[in-house]
């Protein structure tokens, strides 16, 4: 590989709450041989140090400031700043997680400098190209030396593209590896649903954030006024996105949101504990669609396109053009019936252990200088 000499170490680039869940069980897999980069998308106690206090073993190593800057801003100087990061501490691969800027601009980087790229949840489409996240997925992948599909269907994406299948690997998902230490134990759900006054089964939880769904004051209208009227004969509650947080004050909307009850944003730990629990998911993450399945609870998605089709034989249904005060209104009575029908059901994200998968891979590639 020309350009820079290669250690034994592999450099995780995360910048935002998912990419340090999805990469935790890669990163304590490596332990020492791994270096982690934060970009600082994700700036906030909430956003970032609540998250990895649930995280043992992420530790970072070096911070970037992109926090709070536009979409092209915070690529092109997180660009930079990995480029000049990879020049001074030359490593033997750079990993990175899912769609987001910061994952786009790691990607970038390690493509610039000439390091083995590995994208973790390659191959997933929305094919909605208005979203940010489905232009730095396929750029992520198109850059990529060994794209990191989850289920075959990603694979099969991939090879659509034309990505030839030596760049292709079927790992399965690591948020299964999180959950394996993320997931609340009894006593750690008691005291989550106790902190929240909420009783298993009887309450909505939700999140939004997308721009898609929050930047247009008309559609965010729409939806305040769906999860207020829920939130009239239900507990709704809501832990607010900082993005959310400020559409909703520009747009003076705060007030609609009636008895919706509104907290700050959560650690994984205490938010997944109330995923585990609800009585219906309502949101427009990514994660929390995989989450919520894997946790087998109903999940309303609030867009009209999903990268995760395989979740539409019944784990979830997207609201697309209805209206939401309706879609809501049924979701909630649909519920119960729906989560008994999800008990059974195959879990349709492959094998666990996804971050070994993707870990022997990498030193059977890119193997340390030890083993070469
Ligand atoms: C980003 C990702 C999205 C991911 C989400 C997880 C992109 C394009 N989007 O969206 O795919 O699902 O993270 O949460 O990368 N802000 C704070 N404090 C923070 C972080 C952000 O106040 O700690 C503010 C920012 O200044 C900005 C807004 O929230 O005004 C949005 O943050 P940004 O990082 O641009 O994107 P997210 O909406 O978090």
């Amino acid at each position: 590989m020309a350009g820079i000499d290669i250690s034994d170490q592999v450099l995780l680039v995360m910048g935002t709450r998912p990419e340090a869940i999805k990469l935790a069980g890669l990163a304590r897999a490596l332990g020492d041989r791994g270096r982690i980069v934060h970009t600082g998308q994700h700036y906030d106690k909430e956003m970032w140090q609540d998250v990895l206090a649930d995280l043992a073993g992420v530790d970072v190593t070096d911070h970037i400031t992109i926090g709070g800057l536009s979409r092209g801003e915070q690529i092109g100087d997180a660009t930079s700043a990995i480029t000049r990061y990879l020049l001074e501490h030359p490593v033997r691969a750079v990993v990175v997680q899912g769609d987001t800027n910061s994952t786009l601009a790691g990607g970038l980087a390690a493509s610039a400098v000439g390091v083995p790229l590995v994208h973790v949840e390659a191959g997933l489409r929305s094919h909605d190209r208005r979203m940010p996240e489905e232009l730095n997925r396929i750029l992520t992948d198109a850059v990529a030396d060994l794209c990191c599909a989850p289920i075959e269907a990603n694979a099969d994406q991939l090879r659509r593209e034309g990505v030839t299948d030596d760049r292709i690997l079927v790992t399965g998902n690591t948020l299964a590896d999180a959950l394996s230490t993320l997931a609340a134990t009894p006593d750690e759900s008691a005291a989550a649903l106790a902190t929240h006054g909420v009783r298993a089964g009887e309450y909505a939880l939700i999140t939004v954030h997308r721009a898609g769904t929050v930047d247009d004051r008309q559609a965010l209208a729409c939806l305040v006024e769906a999860f207020a009227a829920l939130a009239r004969t239900t507990t709704v509650l809501l832990p607010l996105h900082p993005r959310t947080h400020s559409r909703l004050r520009a747009f003076g909307l705060e007030e609609a949101l009636g008895n919706v009850r509104v907290t700050a944003p959560l650690a994984p730990k205490e938010f997944m504990a109330l995923e585990a629990c609800a009585g219906l998911i309502i949101s427009d993450s990514g994660g929390v669609q995989e989450e919520a399945c894997l946790f087998r609870r109903p999940l309303l998605v609030v867009r009209d396109s999903t990268e995760r089709p395989e979740l539409l034989d019944g784990w979830c249904l997207l609201l697309g053009d209805d209206d939401p005060r309706t879609a809501v209104a049924r979701a909630w009575s649909d519920a119960p019936d729906w989560a008994r029908s999800l008990a059974a059901r195959p879990i349709p994200y492959g094998a666990p252990e996804a971050s070994q998968r993707i870990l022997a891979e990498i030193d059977r590639r890119w193997p340390p200088s030890a083993t070469r």
